[in-house]
């Protein structure tokens, strides 16, 4: 919680800290129940373990018919939100989050506003992070957020839950734990190639399991499905962290630990999923070369396999690869593409729109 600014004085940082300490020490349920609204609809999206499988369909479908409307009546979406506003309030560098989040905005006809450089924002005066957020929730209509502490995106859902204008907190990337909405993009463009059942799948993750928060939400989203396994491959001092293993363990995932190389895993698994090291959280950014995904190894690749990585990525993917047109395993580039519409169709799911985007995609589909 370190990264958390709580104010300039002693006595106001200990007096937040200990509530929110209190708060963030709830059950799981109890979290999950404050980010759902009276009818049970999640009105805030902090952690990958909030949603079900039903939840994760409807954001699919969403996503979906918003990509085939907006091909032929963009108009249509650019007319659904036009009175909403947002911030996107990032602490933490950002290419794919912030310009995915900033276009499906834009897709949807809000008002978008940005906060990139703190320098630029009150905190330099020595505003205390609860004070900004509330100072937000004045302004706009929703808070897409991106911080380095593991706890920012609890802390800002207790800021909303004190504050008399509770406003959704996305979170677009929390510390080395959670990035929810990466999770289901994840999840979107595995729906989207498997030409089956996501039940009894198998994903090899590569390389920071310890440290990358895709690998986390990820993980935790997949183990939603039965019997599917999990190969986690990086060395000892980068394997899976103890909370996503136990997680995902009791809810029946077969897990394998793999330390020592990438290469026999490749024809054992549907999906592999590289990462980078996540030395911006400390230590070396060294890859070790026996995890790197090589252009022979797309031969090794089960049937229907493929290949995906959130990016930013550096060496674990060998650079040939990018030079292979068409190619139905290389899934990471339509992987960053497919994060805009999983974030059209959050956004149209938090303002209440997203059943007529459905309700579009149907009259367009029968009138073709
Ligand atoms: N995948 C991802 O979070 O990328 P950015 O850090 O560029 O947003």
């Amino acid at each position: 919680m370190d990264n958390i600014y709580w104010g300039n004085f002693d006595t106001i940082g200990k007096y937040d800290r200990s509530l929110f300490e209190d708060f963030a020490a709830q059950s799981t349920e109890e979290i999950r129940q404050a980010c759902c609204d009276e009818q049970g609809k999640l009105v805030h999206l902090i952690k990958a373990d909030h949603f079900d499988l039903s939840f994760l369909e409807t954001i699919c479908e969403t996503a979906k018919a918003a990509r085939k409307i907006a091909k032929v009546d963009f108009e249509f979406l650019k007319g659904l939100l036009k009175h909403k506003s947002v911030l996107n309030y990032f602490h933490q560098p950002s290419s794919r989050t912030f310009l995915s989040f900033s276009s499906a905005e834009a897709y949807l006809g809000m008002r978008r506003e940005e906060v990139r450089d703190m320098k630029t924002s009150s905190a330099i005066k020595g505003e205390s992070d609860k004070d900004a957020l509330r100072t937000i929730s004045s302004y706009f209509d929703a808070l897409v957020v991106r911080h380095p502490s593991d706890y920012f995106d609890l802390f800002a859902l207790w800021v909303m839950k004190h504050s008399d204008r509770e406003i959704p907190i996305i979170n677009a990337g929390s510390g080395t734990k959670e990035h929810p909405t990466q999770g289901i993009l994840d999840y979107y463009t595995i729906q989207e190639s498997m030409k089956r059942e996501l039940d009894g799948m198998s994903i090899a993750y590569v390389g920071d399991c310890l440290r990358g928060r895709t690998v986390h939400s990820l993980a935790k989203i997949m183990s939603r499905h039965q019997n599917t396994t999990a190969y986690f491959v990086a060395p000892d001092h980068l394997q899976i962290d103890a909370e996503t293993e136990k997680y995902i363990q009791q809810r029946g995932t077969i897990i394998h630990k793999e330390t020592a190389s990438l290469q026999d895993i490749i024809p054992l698994v549907d999906v592999i999923y590289m990462t980078r090291i996540q030395n911006e959280h400390g230590g070396a950014a060294e890859y070790d070369p026996q995890f790197i995904f090589t252009k022979s190894m797309l031969e090794e690749m089960k049937p229907g396999a493929i290949l995906m990585h959130p990016m930013p990525k550096r060496e674990e993917i060998d650079p040939a690869i990018d030079y292979i047109h068409k190619d139905q395993r290389v899934m990471y580039w339509r992987q960053q593409r497919n994060g805009m519409w999983v974030r059209v169709a959050l956004l149209a799911h938090f303002f209440g729109v997203d059943e007529k985007i459905r309700k579009k995609y149907q009259e367009i589909t029968l009138t073709l």
